[in-house]
Order: C-alpha cells, then sequence, then structure tokens
C-alpha cells in the first residue's frame, strides 16, 4: 500500500503554525531532518517495540495491518483526512487519555511514543537514531500532514498569481476605505458595457451585490494562500519560490489571516470594519515584499531590480 502520508512530517514554528489548510501547505513543507538535523524523529528499535505493543494492545480493535475493524484505520486516507493538520501531540495524548478504551490497562507514557513511532513508520515517515521522547514541546511542534490526492503543477510564476489574484481582490478590499459597499450602485456606473475598455470589475459588479465582492475577495486573498507555498513555482526571473523558507511560509501565513480578519470584518457589514482590517491586509503584504520584492538597484528605466527579488 502507498504510504498515505507525505513522506515527511511538517515542523513548524509556534509563530507560523499553518493550521489552516494544512494539507496543501503540507506539500511545500521543510523536510524534518531540517528541525532535526541528521536524523528522524524515532528510531527504527522504538517503532519495532510500538509494533509489538500494538500487536497485543490494539489489533483487536483497529486491525493487524492497522487497517481499521471495529475501530477506526490508523494509516490510509481515512487516518490522514481524520489528522492531518494536527499536531503529533494531539495524537499522542489521545492515545494517552483515551486508548485502549476497554479495561486492559493503562499505557505508560513510553509505551505511547513507541505507539505513535509505529504508526509514523506505518506511514513511512523516516527513522532516525533516537527515540521520539513523550516531551509535549516536542510533539506540538510537528505537524501532521494529511495527503492530497491530487498535486496540480503551477501553471503561473508568482508575479502572475499576484497580479491575478492578490492585486485585484485585496484593492477591493481597500477600496471600502474611501467607498461604501452598501450604497445602492448608481445606474449605468457598472455593467457590461459600462465602460468601453475591457474591464474585469465592471464585468462582474453587475452580479454580485457590493458587500458580497467585498466578503469573496477577502476569501480570495485567505485561501490563495496556499498557492505562494506550490513547490516548482518560479518567480519572473526564474528563481524558484523560496517555499521552504521559514520566513516566507510566516509571511504567507500573515497574508491568509488578513484575508480572514478581512472577510470576518466583511461580514459584520462594517465600513470601519474593513477600512480598520485592511491595514493588517497592506502590511501582510508589505512585510513580505520589503524582503523578498522590492529590490534597489535595478536600472534608470525600472529602478526595482527585480533579478534580486524572491531571495532574502
Ligand atoms: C477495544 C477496542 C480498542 C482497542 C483495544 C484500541 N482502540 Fe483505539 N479506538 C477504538 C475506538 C472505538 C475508537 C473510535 C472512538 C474514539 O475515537 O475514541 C478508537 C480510536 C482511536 C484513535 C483515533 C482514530 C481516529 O481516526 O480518530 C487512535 C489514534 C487510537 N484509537 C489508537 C489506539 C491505540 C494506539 C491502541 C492500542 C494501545 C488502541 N487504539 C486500542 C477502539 C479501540
Ligand atoms: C510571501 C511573500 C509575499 C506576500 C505575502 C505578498 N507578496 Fe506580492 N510579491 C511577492 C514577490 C516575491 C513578488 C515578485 C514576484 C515575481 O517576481 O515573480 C510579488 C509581486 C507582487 C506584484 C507584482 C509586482 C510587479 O512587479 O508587477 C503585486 C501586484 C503584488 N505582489 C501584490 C501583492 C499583494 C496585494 C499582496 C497582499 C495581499 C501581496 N502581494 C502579498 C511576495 C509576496
Amino acid at each position: 500500500m502507498p504510504s498515505l502520508f507525505n513522506r515527511y512530517l511538517f515542523p513548524l514554528g509556534k509563530s507560523y503554525a499553518l493550521m489552516a489548510g494544512a494539507a496543501v501547505f503540507a506539500l511545500s513543507v521543510p523536510l524534518i531532518a531540517q528541525q532535526v538535523p541528521g536524523r528522524g524523529l524515532y528510531s527504527e528499535v522504538q517503532a519495532e517495540r510500538g509494533r509489538q505493543l500494538y500487536q497485543s494492545r490494539c489489533a483487536p480493535c483497529h486491525g493487524a495491518s492497522m487497517g481499521g475493524g471495529l475501530a477506526p484505520p490508523l494509516t490510509g486516507t481515512t487516518f490522514a483526512a481524520a489528522w492531518g493538520g494536527k499536531p503529533l501531540s494531539q495524537l499522542a495524548s489521545k492515545i494517552r487519555n483515551t486508548m485502549p478504551p476497554d479495561d486492559s490497562g493503562k499505557l505508560t507514557l513510553p509505551q505511547v511514543v513507541d505507539l505513535v513511532a509505529h504508526l509514523l513508520r506505518a506511514d513511512r515517515i523516516p527513522a532516525g537514531t533516537a527515540d521520539l521522547a513523550y516531551d509535549e514541546k516536542i510533539l506540538s511542534t510537528v505537524i501532521l500532514p494529511g495527503r492530497r490526492a491530487v498535486v496540480l503543477p503551477p501553471a503561473g510564476n508568482l508575479a502572475q498569481v499576484m497580479r491575478g489574484i492578490m492585486f485585484p481582490s485585496s484593492n477591493m478590499i481597500f477600496n471600502v476605505q474611501t467607498n461604501d459597499p452598501g450604497l445602492p450602485v448608481a445606474k449605468g456606473a457598472v455593467g457590461q458595457g459600462a465602460s468601453q475598455s475591457f474591464s474585469w470589475v465592471d464585468w462582474g459588479a453587475g452580479i454580485y451585490k457590493g458587500w458580497e465582492i467585498v466578503d469573496y475577495a477577502a476569501i480570495a486573498v485567505a485561501d490563495s494562500a496556499p498557492l505562494m507555498l506550490t513547490p516548482g513555482r518560479r518567480c519572473e526571473n526564474g528563481r524558484l519560490v523560496p517555499v521552504n523558507r521559514p520566513d516566507w511560509i510566516r509571511f504567507t501565513q500573515e497574508m491568509a489571516q488578513a484575508g480572514r480578519a478581512a472577510y470576518a470584518a466583511a461580514q459584520t457589514r462594517s465600513q470601519e470594519a474593513v477600512s480598520d482590517s485592511s491595514n493588517q491586509l497592506s502590511d501582510s503584504c508589505l512585510h513580505c515584499h520589503e524582503v523578498y520584492r522590492d529590490k534597489p538597484g535595478g536600472t534608470a528605466a525600472d529602478p526595482s531590480n527585480k533579478a534580486a527579488r524572491c531571495q532574502p
């Protein structure tokens, strides 16, 4: 059976825990080896102990090959769907506090982590040399990746994604600072044919109401954030988008949060609330652009040095 987790876990700092949409983010995650240099999370010996314990204490309900039976599977797609995006600490405490649910006796903490090691090995997450310890701090920084059945390669470069999605969407939100989306639309002001030149705004504006457009723009910002972490996407200058860099991941998360905040504000239908939240949004764009986009030292004609983009 193929591994149902991605090959690697997702180590995270607290400040950029990408809980939302972790299945998507997990595609581009740094290798576990970067979190604990040179070794994996658990040892083969430990996983073997876990396997033996599993056979006697867990297999009767969860199946000899962990595929489920009386109880849910502990490997495979169903398991990944239930646990992907959650920290390893949650899985460990589920086992620690509730398993086995019968009266066969409580597990010790070393037994719990042995079982976790067995689960990790079953999903082909590579072993290292040292045992996994029951250390809440360590366990909570490792996120179990979900698995996407289909991975589509990027169609465009990063600048195209920015111009196609982030730019129009965030401008619709910034627009709320000076225009009330709740006001009725003046006749002939928008809609097909209102403007002579091609305009993406005019095209849709006759269909959705003002506040709805703000809702959708905020959702577009929040939910398109994972596109910034698609592996294999390049910047205009040909450099790969630095999807594994912690600050890049943090900036991406910041934008996703700003999108969510804008959506929450839009849902109050208060122009003032959205105006306030739009500062958080522009900050999130700015923070990443300061580091990765706005490089001085271009030509006189184009002072922004595009050749230096997409690296810190
Ligand atoms: C007597 C049957 C039984 C035994 C033995 C048992 N479990 Fe369970 N387990 C269940 C049932 C039923 C559930 C689903 C209800 C729940 O989540 O509590 C479950 C749920 C789980 C879950 C959560 C699965 C999910 O998809 O949410 C994990 C992890 C787990 N068990 C691990 C273990 C481990 C490890 C052992 C061995 C130490 C074990 N269980 C022994 C019956 C059992
Ligand atoms: C995680 C980093 C990051 C975040 C967050 C980010 N950007 Fe960008 N942005 C970049 C990089 C890097 C480029 C240059 C892309 C390239 O050269 O391919 C870029 C380019 C752009 C461009 C194209 C500029 C040009 O040269 O034409 C626009 C427009 C843009 N971003 C808008 C936004 C907006 C609006 C937001 C916030 C809603 C945002 N970006 C958030 C990194 C980011």
